[in-house]
């Protein structure tokens, strides 16, 4: 699993293009996979979200265009300039949101506080995924509901595609794209190397969440995980 620091310094270098790069990578399809993750938090009818790994707050943003206006919704990342594109955003389109800096490792939110947790491509950072989903456990009241979006392991048939598309194209077009080449190559390291769907619902239950559950989209290569404390 990758140093805390070093995750760190990353997404600081990228942060300026990181959205932008996001949408062209995927094709735009990353819209479509953040959508369904937000349908499924309204679905649980919270009062308080915590998004976690926010980044620039993409998520975030979509809660709150879809969520009541009394839930309550925050955006967490250890990643100051990622943050910090989200606050400038807010500010200028006039959105109620706030965003924090916390650390998924020891994070500054109360115990059984949160309805509803969100997290989209944090978990695969995770210096210590053990502990991080712990503390993801820990933050939720009991009842309340994770949502995990990440990359994941694809269909048998369509592996040597994904391989070479996230080893090797990924990792050029995206350096490409945002001056990083580094960067990317570590994108394509972390997918390949994450457990597939079965194995995070695994690591899941081993944290002490029940009702987990998931759903696999585009072969196998993204899948939405839900698991309730
Ligand atoms: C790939 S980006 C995803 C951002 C956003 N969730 C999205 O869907 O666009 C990953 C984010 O996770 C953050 N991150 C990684 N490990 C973290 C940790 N331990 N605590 C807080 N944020 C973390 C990084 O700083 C980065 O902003």
């Amino acid at each position: 699993m990758p140093e805390g620091s070093a995750v760190q310094r990353m997404f600081s270098g990228i942060a300026s293009r990181y959205d932008f790069a996001n949408r062209v990578l995927s094709l735009g399809l990353c819209v479509g996979w953040r959508d369904q993750l937000v349908d499924a938090a309204k679905a649980a009818d919270p009062k308080s979200v915590a998004d976690l790994a926010t980044g620039s707050g993409d998520v975030a943003f979509a809660l709150r265009r879809t969520l009541p206006a009394d839930c309550a919704i925050i955006g967490y990342d250890f990643c100051e300039p990622m943050l910090e594109l989200g606050r400038i955003r807010a500010k200028k389109e006039n959105i109620a949101l706030e965003f924090k800096t916390g650390d998924c490792m020891s994070l500054p939110i109360a115990d059984a506080s949160q309805d509803v947790v969100t997290i989209a491509y944090g978990v695969r950072n995770f210096e210590d995924r053990a502990k991080g989903l712990g503390e993801l456990r820990r933050v939720l009241r009991a009842g309340g509901t994770l949502f995990v979006l990440e990359f994941s392991q694809p269909d048998r048939w369509f592996r040597p595609l994904h391989f070479i598309h996230v080893r090797c194209v990924l990792p050029i077009l995206a350096g490409l794209l945002t001056g990083d080449f580094g960067a990317y190559k570590y994108l394509g390291t972390s997918i390949a190397g994450f457990p597939n769907a079965a194995g995070l619902e695994t690591e899941l239950n081993a944290a002490g969440f029940s009702r987990v559950s998931h759903k696999r989209m585009l072969f196998g290569t993204v899948a939405l995980h839900q698991a309730v404390v």
